[in-house]
């Protein structure tokens, strides 16, 4: 990160943090309505809501008006061609299905990343009202106080977070990998919203997550977080560790070889 990027970090905390939460007010004050307006994406189990669409809508809109110029990828619209250069990534509402039913598991998904690397984050809770931000350098916080990824040492007392892919074939695959894994570790959670699970791991709140298949959307931010809080983390497209090209992992630092060597044997690397 440039030094100019550096000082203009906590700025852009400043802006995701905004935005998302005026996006996080729409998201929680259409959800009675907006749940009856349901359409589905690459599966019949993958729906974009009417919130999703205004949520993301807001967010473009308020970004070109705070940044003009700088180019926004979304959920929903896609866009930005080039990941050069500073680019805003954004899930106007991560866990959609947990919305859909009302499960307060979700939230508004902002970072800014330069040349496809996060550089400040917001992932902002529309329910709980909970704000996690990060600026590479500057840590990461939940509503101001700092986080601190979990101590954990031992493989066999972690808790795991993970996600199952809308893919019908691939989520066959992921339960067959957490089918041997879940005796290794303490116990497994799938909580629904993947930039969560990743703040959770910031948090402590659990000790790993890992998913495959994920889109640079569902983890910009709440990646950022994670590692700004001590994890050790991966994004899809890392280096060969064995978990396969599309793994987002991020662990516990002194538990995260041991874990990422178990979720090998289990088989996550060819899910
Ligand atoms: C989904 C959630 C979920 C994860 C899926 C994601 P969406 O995002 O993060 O936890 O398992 O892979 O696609 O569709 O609700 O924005």
């Amino acid at each position: 990160m440039s030094g100019v990027l550096a000082a203009e970090s906590e700025e852009l905390v400043r802006i995701a943090v905004t935005v998302g939460t005026e996006a996080a007010e729409l998201v929680r004050n259409a959800r009675s309505h907006a749940v009856t307006q349901v359409d589905t994406k690459s599966s019949e189990t993958d729906v974009v809501t009417a919130a999703d669409r205004a949520s993301e809508q807001l967010v473009r809109d308020r970004l070109a008006h705070l940044r003009p110029g700088e180019p926004v990828l979304g959920e929903e619209e896609g866009g930005a061609d080039s990941l050069d250069g500073l680019v805003w990534v954004v899930d106007p509402i991560d866990g959609t299905v947990n919305y859909l039913y009302g499960l307060p598991f979700y939230a508004v998904s902002i970072a800014a990343q330069l040349d496809g690397v996060s550089v400040a984050g917001a992932v902002v809770e529309p329910v709980s009202g909970r704000i996690w931000t990060a600026s590479r350098g500057g840590g990461s916080f939940c509503d101001g106080r700092p986080l601190r990824a979990a101590a954990t040492t031992r493989l066999e007392l972690s808790l795991l977070g993970t996600g199952f892919s809308y893919d019908h074939a691939r989520r066959l695959r992921q339960a067959d990998a957490v089918n041997r894994m879940l005796g290794r570790v303490r116990d497994i959670r799938r909580c629904g919203a993947a930039s969560l699970d990743l703040c959770a791991v910031a948090a402590g709140w659990e000790d790993a997550y890992i998913e495959h298949g994920l889109h640079r959307w569902d983890w910009a931010a709440g990646g950022l977080i994670a590692e700004e809080a001590g994890a050790v983390v991966r994004f899809p497209g890392s280096d060969d560790d064995g978990l396969g090209p599309e793994a987002t992992f991020a662990a516990a630092p002194a538990v995260a070889d041991q874990l990422r060597a178990a979720l090998v044997e289990s088989g996550f690397g060819k899910v």
